[in-house]
């Protein structure tokens, strides 16, 4: 059994705000749990599996989070954003008061699936390059693609400040425009650069899958998100 902790504590550490606030959130009566709002703060209960809500609204504790998103074009993963909306105006405020952040960024124009955490571990493991987690982008192309530009990025291209050429893992045309290409680095604006270095150019990328966890399995819309269980997360974390 893990050790009980007061109320209040367990809504700090789930994001819902500073001790003061969590504290007045109970004496206001808008916490519950198991059904029965609870008014008194230090009302200590075991976190593990605790279910509670807020304002009516279910949470379960957790003590990290682990969560996809499908990410829209024009927010940045940034935590201080300069042009448009942060990813994090995408989640519950809880969140951000957890410092979930995302796992690695795309660009503000990029969309698709996306990673956060508040999980530092989770984070560093997932975005080291030693992990070699294979990304599948879907790149939409200016100017239509055939075999050359497939083998170009293949073969590997040289990208300015770079020491050596960089290689596609994969890289097939899905059509004239459209190109799936797998990359295990995470380098600034990689994929775009690659297609500019093979005489390309990106109009629109997405990412579709990371290691073994694909968008579609995912099924969310864009600007969804959910919460990874287990088994996502092994898929994740496996090492192959
Ligand atoms: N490559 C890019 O060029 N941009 C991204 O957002 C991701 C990979």
């Amino acid at each position: 059994m893990s050790k009980k902790l007061p109320l209040y504590r367990i809504l700090q550490n789930q994001g819902f705000g500073t001790r003061k606030g969590c504290q007045l959130l109970i004496e206001d009566g808008d916490v519950s749990v198991a059904g029965e709002v609870v008014t008194k703060p230090k009302t200590e209960f075991d976190p593990v599996g605790l279910e509670f809500s807020v304002f009516d609204e279910p949470w379960l504790y957790r003590e990290h989070v682990y969560i996809a998103l499908n990410k829209p074009a024009n927010f940045e993963c940034s935590r201080k954003p300069s042009h448009h909306p942060g990813v994090h105006t995408l989640l519950p405020e809880q969140f951000t008061w957890r410092d979930v952040q995302p796992v690695g960024r795309l660009d503000h124009d990029t969309t698709g699936l996306l990673l956060l955490s508040d999980h530092g571990a989770f984070i560093h493991a997932q975005s080291h390059p030693k992990h070699h987690q294979p990304k599948v982008y879907v790149a939409t192309l200016a100017e239509p693609g055939d075999q050359a530009l497939v083998d170009e990025l293949l073969a590997g291209v040289q990208l300015h400040d770079e020491p050596a050429p960089i290689a596609a893992q994969i890289a097939h045309l899905i059509d004239a425009t459209h190109l799936e290409i797998v990359i295990d680095q995470g380098k600034y604006h990689q994929v775009k650069r690659m297609l500019a270095a093979a005489g390309n150019h990106c109009a629109a990328l997405a990412r579709a899958q990371i290691g073994g966890l694909s968008l579609a399995s995912l099924d969310l819309a864009e600007g969804e998100w959910c919460y990874l269980d287990d088994a996502q997360l092994a898929i994740l974390n496996r090492e192959d």
